[in-house]
């Protein structure tokens, strides 16, 4: 069976009319999207998702900027999806990521970084659950 990962895409994608670029980076990677919905953050799910960020100082401007409009929530599924989705976002700060990863030539920034991806597959099947309660959790995932 193929893992699955969780992926946001954030605020500033959907501002900036950039969701059909990230999908399509995605698709075209040949991952297969399994789930996907628009939706409005609440600081109550920041909170949850973000869990092990709740004291860094750079939290209250996060929470801030991912409630501040639409997300879109996708479950990809496809071969190493972790970790090919965390190579192609890129480093996490986008003035730092290499070009060709999604932030390196997307962003400029640390906060504002288009797209979230799990880090491992544990966090994989929390996130998933957190966000995509609807979804069959998986018989003996993480
Ligand atoms: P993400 O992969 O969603 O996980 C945590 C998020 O916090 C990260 O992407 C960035 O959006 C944000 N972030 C991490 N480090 C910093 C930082 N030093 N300053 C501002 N935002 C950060």
């Amino acid at each position: 069976e193929l893992p699955r990962t969780f992926v946001l895409i954030k605020p500033d994608a959907v501002r900036r009319g950039l969701v059909g670029e990230v999908l399509s980076r995605f698709e075209r990677k040949g991952l297969q999207i399994v789930a996907m919905k628009q939706v409005q953050v609440s600081g109550e799910l920041a909170d949850q998702h973000y869990a092990e960020h709740l004291e860094r100082d750079f939290y209250p401007p996060l929470r801030a900027f991912v409630t501040s409009g639409p997300s879109v929530a996708l479950v990809l599924t496809g071969d190493q999806v972790v970790e090919t989705v965390r190579l192609m976002n890129g480093a996490t700060d986008g003035r730092k990521a290499a070009p060709g990863t999604i932030r390196g030539d997307l962003s400029l920034s640390n906060r504002e970084n288009l797209v979230h991806g799990s880090d491992s597959a544990e966090s994989a099947e929390r996130e998933i659950a957190l966000w995509f309660p609807e979804l069959e959790p998986v018989e003996g995932r993480a």
